[in-house]
C-alpha cells in the first residue's frame, strides 16, 4: 500500500516506522515543520497539501494532528478521494458535517478515539464480563486508570468509554462517579478512580468484587506502538474496502469506526 502521513509528531513518527515494517511505501508526509523537500524513507516531505505532489499516489492517509486542524485535513483528503484514517481526538462534535463532506465527495473515512487493538478487544471482554456479572448481585463493579504525571485530563477518555460499556451491560449500575468519595458509593454508582504517577503510558483495570473473591481485568499499554499498529491495520482495511464492496455488488458505506474493522476481523 502507498501511504500518506498527515502530522509528524509523536504518533506520525511511530506510524512511519510501523508502516514501513509492514511493507508499505510512505509516499508523502505532511509535516508542518518540514524545512525542505528531503527524502525520509523514500517519502516526499511537504509543509502543506498543495506542496505534496505525491499525495495523489496514496492508497490511504493516516492523520494524527490536533483538533483545530483535523476537519480541514479531512476535507483536503476527501476532495482528493484518499481514504482517511483519523487518529486525532476531540473533534467529534463536527462528525455530522464531516459525514456530509465524505458522502458528497464519495470518499471514505475511519476514525477511532483509541486505535489500540488491545484496548478495543478489552472493551468487548469487559462488556461481556459485565453482562454476566449483572445476574450476580454478590459482585460489585468498579475500576481504575493510571497515567503518567503529565496527562492533562482525568479521567482518561478510555476510562469514560469503559464506564459507558459497563453501565450499558449492567442494569444494576447507572451512574459513573470519578472523584474521591467522602461517602460509600450508592449501589447504582460505578466508582472509577484515576492515579497520576511517573511515566506510566496508560493502564485501565476493571474490578468485579464479592466477599469471596475478585476478578480483575486489566489492560496495560507499553508505549504508543499499539495505537500506530491499529491505525496502520485500519488503513490497510479501509484501502481495500471499496474493491471488496464492488466484488460483492453492494452500495459502499463511507464512514467507519474501528468497530467495523474489528467486526470484519
Ligand atoms: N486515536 C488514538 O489512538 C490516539 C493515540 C494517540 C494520540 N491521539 C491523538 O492524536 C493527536 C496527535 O497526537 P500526537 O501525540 O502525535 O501529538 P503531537 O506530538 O503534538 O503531534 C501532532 C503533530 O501534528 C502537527 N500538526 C498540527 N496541525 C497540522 C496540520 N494541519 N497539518 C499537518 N500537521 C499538523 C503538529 O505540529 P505543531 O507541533 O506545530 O502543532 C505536531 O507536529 C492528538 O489529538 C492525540 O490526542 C490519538
Amino acid at each position: 500500500m502507498k501511504l500518506a502521513i498527515i502530522g509528524y509528531g509523536k504518533m506520525g513518527g511511530r506510524i512511519e516506522e510501523i508502516a514501513a515494517k509492514r511493507g508499505h511505501e510512505i509516499v508523502a508526509v505532511i509535516d508542518l515543520h518540514a524545512k525542505e523537500k528531503t527524502t525520509r524513507l523514500g517519502a516526499e516531505i511537504a509543509a502543506s497539501f498543495d506542496a505534496a505532489d505525491n499525495l495523489g499516489r496514496a492508497d490511504a492517509a493516516i492523520e494524527f494532528t490536533q483538533p483545530d486542524s483535523v476537519v480541514g485535513n479531512i476535507q483536503e483528503l476527501s476532495r482528493r478521494r484518499i481514504p482517511a484514517v483519523i487518529g486525532t481526538t476531540n473533534w467529534y462534535n463536527r462528525l455530522d458535517e464531516v459525514r456530509r463532506v465524505i458522502e458528497a465527495d464519495g470518499s471514505r473515512l475511519l476514525y477511532a478515539p483509541n486505535f489500540s487493538l488491545g484496548v478495543n478487544v478489552f472493551y468487548r471482554v469487559v462488556s461481556y464480563a459485565a453482562q454476566l456479572m449483572d445476574s450476580f448481585p454478590e459482585y460489585d463493579a468498579g475500576g481504575y486508570e493510571i497515567h503518567h504525571n503529565e496527562k492533562k485530563e482525568s479521567p482518561s477518555g478510555t476510562a469514560k468509554t469503559i464506564a459507558e460499556k459497563i453501565i450499558a451491560a449492567m442494569e444494576r449500575k447507572k451512574t459513573p462517579v470519578w472523584d474521591a468519595l467522602d461517602r460509600p458509593p450508592l449501589p447504582e454508582e460505578l466508582h472509577f478512580a484515576s492515579l497520576r504517577v511517573g511515566a506510566e503510558p496508560g493502564a485501565h483495570a476493571v474490578y468485579f468484587d464479592s466477599a469471596a473473591d475478585t476478578i480483575e481485568i486489566k489492560h496495560t499499554a507499553r508505549n504508543r506502538d499499539g495505537f500506530a499498529l491499529g491505525a496502520v491495520r485500519c488503513a490497510e482495511w479501509l484501502a481495500g474496502k471499496e474493491d471488496a464492496d464492488v466484488e460483492r455488488d453492494v452500495q459502499p458505506r463511507r464512514v467507519f469506526t474501528i468497530d467495523d474493522f474489528l467486526e470484519d476481523m
